[in-house]
């Protein structure tokens, strides 16, 4: 896998541009062009399909309710200071003072050396990194360097810190960028949310956010579902949408963009399931990726330590993908145990009980114990297990990071028949193309037949007609594309109706009666059964 190759490839056949890119582009922002948008739409129709149209029995076999949403993306500024947005969504920054670069405190790490074994010099040195183990096999490396070019022995003092962990004593907090000698700030805070006004006023009380999660726009929703959905926990609210964060360092090509889209569940359940519950999504969400093609032994599940975790949380898993832009593997989603707290702080920020009673409990209740006193009824009516507020787990997909972990995992070189060829081996449910359908010839009745069958795929399918070219010229430019199949009309389809079947990953051909075309196409593009 090498980025620039795939970065190459995807501007030259459509799937990734830079956002307004003949003003010179706007850091952050990507477009997807027409290979891109239709993977992009893929993964999130085959998300949809999978998790909320046809999601996998749950943990004791029974069906699983999930219903849709679409909210809005600009929300009363209220929610966001519900959420913790407002306040909390703000990472501490490090500037340097010579370069100006700007770095997130806690990917920055320091490291001190001593140039003499026992001698007196301190040094500090600095490296960009994930997390500490990354920072300290940087660390080391940046070491030997220095002692190489020095041609010194001395010894590294391990124990990294972060650039968030900062002492003001200390005199020297380098800057990590390469040929800087700078010194680095003390850590300051950087708003991530985009701001905006509604309305013609710009003025304070008009001030509105982007939303920087979809997340939110779920539960100040929960209510609404609840009373107008024959759903009662378990159950869970899915939605797809944008989301905007001004991130101060995006990189990576479109693995940390300003504007991108999530693909987020928020599942609530009575708080004794909650364990059962964040394990089964946790093994359906790590599922799902492998069934749509990503190797496992580039794709990592990581739960994370009791240190880490959120105070409300009783558990998350990062699902992690090893990208080769790094070292280490990458975020493409978190399954993560949110308990009750987003429902009790929209609760207590809109005055809104947003606790659930359940009626059919209720309803089996023996009453006798209250004796016919209604108050202790009402009392007791009140508390679990009739009322309580839902636990939630939150499985939060990206689906820009997500299609490009499938065009990093697609992208192969090969050679067929002597030559070099350069394949992108998507999953056909992904495949933008999902087949070709082309003439050999532009003669003979060839061109009709081709087009009659393309016309009967087209409905259902996005299908290429291509008369243009050698036919070897016309499968390498689906290959490139990832087109999983070609159809070609030849001198035999004139004779017996069948068609050959170019396969993209082996190239094998095969003969198939031109009537089977479109049940061969739905069998290998239907989604899984459960
Ligand atoms: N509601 C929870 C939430 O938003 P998050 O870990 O901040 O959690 C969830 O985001 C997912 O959204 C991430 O796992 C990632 O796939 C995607 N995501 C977050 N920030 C992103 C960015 N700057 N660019 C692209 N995708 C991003």
């Amino acid at each position: 896998m090498d980025m620039d190759k795939i970065v190459a490839l995807c501007k030259r056949r459509g799937f990734i541009f830079q956002a307004s890119e003949i003003y010179g582009g706007l850091n952050g922002f990507w477009d997807y062009g027409p290979l891109g948008a239709e993977l992009k739409k893929n993964v999130k129709d085959a998300w949809w399909q999978d998790m909320v149209r046809n999601p996998p029995p749950g943990p004791d076999g029974q069906e699983i309710a999930m219903v849709g949403l679409d909210s809005a993306i600009i929300q009363n500024p209220k929610v966001w200071e519900a959420s913790g947005h407002a306040a909390g969504f703000q990472d501490p920054m490090v500037d340097c003072k010579k370069c100006r670069r700007r770095f997130r405190a806690d990917k920055v790490f320091f490291g001190s050396l001593r140039m003499e074994v026992g001698g007196p010099e301190v040094a500090a040195i600095a490296v960009e990194a994930d997390d500490a183990t990354a920072a300290q096999k940087l660390l080391d490396e940046e070491y030997q360097r220095l002692v190489k070019k020095k041609k010194l022995r001395g010894e590294i003092l391990h124990g990294v810190r972060a650039a968030t962990d900062f002492h003001p004593a200390e005199k020297h907090h380098p800057c990590p960028a390469e040929g800087c000698d700078g010194e680095l700030t003390e850590p300051r805070t950087f708003n991530l949310m985009f701001k905006t006004y509604v309305g013609a006023l710009e003025d304070a009380s008009n001030q509105a956010w982007l939303r920087p999660e979809t997340a939110q726009g779920i539960f100040t929703n929960f209510k609404n579902v609840l009373d107008s959905s024959r759903v009662r926990p378990p159950f869970g609210i899915a939605q797809v949408g944008k989301a905007f964060r001004n991130e101060i360092n995006p990189r990576n090509y479109t693995f940390r963009s300003r504007e991108f889209e999530q693909m987020e569940i928020e599942f609530f359940c009575h708080p004794s399931e909650s364990k059962k519950w964040y394990e089964y999504w946790r093994d359906v969400r790590i599922r799902w990726y492998s069934e749509l093609g990503i190797r496992s032994d580039r794709l990592r599940p990581r739960e994370q330590g009791e240190k880490e975790l959120a105070f409300y949380s009783v558990g998350t898993t990062d699902i992690e993908y090893l990208f080769p832009f790094s070292d280490e593997p990458q975020e493409l989603e978190g399954v993560a145990h949110r308990g009750e707290y987003d429902l009790t702080q929209h609760s207590k920020h809109s005055g809104k009980d947003l606790s659930y009673f359940d009626d059919e409990l209720w309803a089996k209740a023996d009453k006798s114990a209250y004796g016919g006193d209604k108050k202790k009824e009402q009392e007791a009516k009140n508390k679990p297990p009739y009322r309580y507020v839902p636990h939630v787990i939150e499985p939060s997909a990206g689906a820009d990071r997500f299609t490009l972990a499938v065009l990093c995992e697609a992208y192969a070189e090969d050679t067929v028949g002597g030559e070099a060829r350069t394949v992108m081996r998507f999953h056909p449910r992904l495949a933008p193309i999902k087949a070709a359908i082309l003439p050999l010839v532009n003669k003979e009745g060839m061109p009709e037949i081709a087009h009659k069958l393309y016309r009967e795929l087209k409905p259902q399918w996005n299908v290429y007609y291509d008369d243009g070219g050698a036919i070897g010229r016309r499968y390498r430019r689906q290959d490139e594309a990832g087109t999983p199949f070609c159809f070609t009309i030849d001198g035999q389809t004139l004779q017996d109706n069948t068609v050959t079947v170019r396969h993209r990953d082996d190239c094998k051909q095969e003969r198939l009666p031109i009537k089977e075309v479109p049940a061969m196409l739905a069998n290998a593009l239907k989604p899984p059964q459960r």
